[in-house]
């Protein structure tokens, strides 16, 4: 297993990871949202890999302070295996590594299993209620 940066070579495996993951939405396009962070001078995709097959995924980025994580996902067949745990570690890795001092997280209401895996990795309720409004 070899975790490393995504490319855009890579966006179709993600998008299908992602969807089969339930993290895609019908208004927002997840190729979108991979370029972008490959694009970005702080942020990355890392992807896990088998024999060049993409099983899971975690998205990184950061503020200068706080580091963000988006899209962590597991190819279902890998689920249990620690994956999920090696991600959010390389995930943690970097965003440390590129100065940020703290690690936050959205988890969509109703995601229950999603809370409990953060939980169990030591994540807490951060007490903020997140605020959002569409820009285009
Ligand atoms: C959430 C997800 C990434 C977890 O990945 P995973 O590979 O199955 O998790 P792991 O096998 O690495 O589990 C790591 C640890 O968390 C524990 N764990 C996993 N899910 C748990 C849950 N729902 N409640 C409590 N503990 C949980 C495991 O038992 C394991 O414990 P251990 O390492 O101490 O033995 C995976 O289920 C997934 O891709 N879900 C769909 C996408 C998603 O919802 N992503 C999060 C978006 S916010």
């Amino acid at each position: 297993m070899q975790i490393r940066d995504l490319t855009s070579e890579d966006s179709n495996a993600a998008a299908v990871l992602w969807h089969q993951s339930g993290l895609t939405r019908p208004w927002n396009s997840a190729k979108d949202d991979l370029q972008r962070a490959l694009d970005g001078e702080t942020s990355t995709v890392l992807g896990a890999f088998h024999e060049e097959q993409l099983l899971a995924t975690a998205m990184v980025g950061h503020d200068g302070h706080r580091g963000w994580v988006y899209y962590l996902a597991v190819d279902k067949g890998q689920r249990g295996t620690g994956l999920g745990r090696r991600m959010m570690a390389a995930a943690e890795g970097w965003l440390r590594e590129n100065g940020a001092v703290k690690v936050q997280l959205m988890v969509r209401s109703g995601n229950a299993a999603a809370f409990g895996f953060y939980n169990h990795l030591g994540y807490e309720d951060a007490d903020v209620s997140v605020r959002s409004k569409w820009l285009t």
